[in-house]
């Protein structure tokens, strides 16, 4: 045979049109794209199909190591799972540092760790304490290794930054040629809100969303962006939650700025109202920013056709149901001191924040956004896995269906119709924030580097199969060489240390 698989007869999507050809793969990449191919050691037959460029995630927590030593129960390898069976073959996520520990101290193991992996994978690096020797030498030694993001929070007890320490890390990035990526809400307002909140017996899971308005996130966002334009350094804001952040975030880039932005599936189909089911189930909706009131749904919507927020993540952050019911504080996502209430459930603010998604992404995004019309082909492939690509250094390899990139590949049937539920899924959690929604168009197989890794459902990859991506420099996030007055602050050294 010519080529180890060809797939025959299905519709190619790119990030820019859908025709229908046969697909090549060889060694492990796409060999050829057209008509008349030679043969396949493996045929299939796409016949009614739609080929995707497989899915990149790239917000996901996956196997966290928290400064108290826990670690998240979705594991490298169910993660991963969850991923592949999904239509996701990449993901990126999160190498901690803890703070008073210099990076290489911050979970030594977690790259021994990610190496179980089934898909392929790359890092954030989480700074919380840009200490000199990080900013003079960790992270130039990371950029080096080929981790070229860095992630900042500005909430979170142990985990946020001061603005100072947010511009020294917006420095160093722009200095190497790295993004930051950063979680914008404001602590203090939160922490103000939460304490009232909490004197005033209002411990409910709802009450997570009372001390986070949006307004907390858009402040916070707001000097998220003032202070990456100080420092001419690209931005990219993760999880816009409503209208009112993705338009700062419209003017910022109508400005000329270059900052991006994301949104997560959980802000399409949930809302505000889904932390006041009955029975302590609310926790399971507890994430930050929080669910939004449901009309915001439709300005997200607005917001992606205009290419406002142009990448859907999934900030897949596994705790099950049990352990929030029962364990409060296992978490760095959550904030203030662990409070149990009579009936022995945590107070809101001892839940941890965050839900499971990385499995049901693709799915979601497309029956609320293709099968319904409100959006086309090519923007859901631009959404899960180009936009990523072109973002995180990973373009023309991944995202892509084109000869030489990686033959990371999806057979998509768009009219399947199943209905979500846990039990029939791989990821480690006991919960799914879309358990009973009837999803229209699944991906039926995963092809990961040239390998079938899910067929029908079935896994077929081994742990240890993923491999790490490596991201070399490159042009998305060169700055944009315009600074107040002219004077520019990082070229004359400040902010080094
Ligand atoms: O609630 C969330 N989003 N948990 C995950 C951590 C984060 O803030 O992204
Ligand atoms: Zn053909
Ligand atoms: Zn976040
Ligand atoms: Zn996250």
């Amino acid at each position: 045979p010519d080529y180890d698989i060809v797939i025959r007869g299905g519709r190619i999507v790119t990030a820019a049109e859908v025709f229908t050809a046969d697909l090549a793969i060889r060694g492990g990449t796409i060999a050829a794209i057209g008509h008349d191919l030679g043969k396949g050691r493996e045929e299939i037959d796409a016949t009614g199909r739609l080929v995707l460029p497989g899915g990149i995630d790239p917000h996901c927590h996956i196997e966290e190591v928290g400064a108290d030593g826990s670690v998240q129960e979705e594991s490298f390898v169910s993660g991963s799972r969850a991923a592949l069976a999904g239509g996701t073959t990449s993901f990126i996520c999160f190498k901690p540092q803890w703070r008073g520990q210099t990076l290489a101290q911050s979970a030594p193991d977690y790259e021994t760790r990610a190496a179980r992996s089934l898909a392929d994978y790359s890092f954030h690096q989480i700074i919380t304490d840009p200490t000199p020797e990080v900013l003079a030498t960790e992270i130039p030694a990371l950029a080096a290794r080929g981790i070229r993001s860095l992630k900042v929070f500005l909430t979170y007890d142990p985990l946020r930054l001061t603005d100072g320490d947010f511009l020294k890390v917006l420095a160093s990035a722009r200095r190497l040629g790295l993004l930051v990526t950063v979680h914008c809400e404001n602590f203090d307002a939160i922490a103000w809100q939460q304490e009232a909140l909490l004197a005033a017996g209002l411990t409910d899971p709802v009450h997570h969303a009372w001390a986070r308005p949006p307004v907390v996130e858009r402040e916070a966002t707001l000097r998220a962006m003032a202070l990456a334009e100080l420092v001419d350094q690209p931005l990219q804001i993760f999880h816009v939650s409503c209208g009112e952040v993705a338009e700062e975030i419209a003017r910022a880039k109508a400005r000329g700025q270059k900052v991006w932005a994301e949104t997560c599936t959980h802000y399409l189909t949930h809302g505000v109202d889904d932390l006041e089911r009955p029975d302590f189930e609310g926790a399971k909706f507890v994430c930050s920013p929080a669910l939004r009131d449901r009309s915001e749904a439709a300005r997200l919507w607005e917001a992606i056709r205009a290419g406002t927020i142009d990448i859907i993540s999934s900030d897949h952050c596994g705790f099950s149901f049990a352990t929030a019911k029962k364990d409060p504080g296992a978490s760095s996502y959550g904030q203030g001191a662990a409070m149990l209430r009579p009936d022995g459930t945590p107070a809101f603010n001892a839940i941890p924040n965050g839900a499971p998604g990385i499995e049901n992404r693709l799915t979601v995004l497309f029956s609320e956004g293709v099968s319904t019309g409100r959006i086309d082909l090519p923007t859901f492939v631009r959404l899960t896995s180009a936009n990523a690509a072109e973002r995180y250094g990973l373009g023309g390899r991944k995202g892509t269906l084109m000869p030489g990139a990686d033959a990371d590949v999806v057979l998509w049937d768009p009219e399947l119709e199943r209905t979500i539920t846990v039990g029939e899924m791989q990821h480690a959690i006991d919960y799914t924030p879309w358990e009973g929604y009837r999803a229209r168009g699944w991906p039926v197989m995963t092809i990961r580097r040239g390998e079938i890794v899910m067929r029908d459902g079935v896994l077929l990859a081994q742990p240890g199969s993923g491999r790490f991506l490596a991201r070399g420099p490159y042009a998305a996030i060169a700055p944009r060489g315009v600074v107040p007055n002219g004077f520019d602050t990082v070229g004359r050294g400040s902010g080094q240390t």
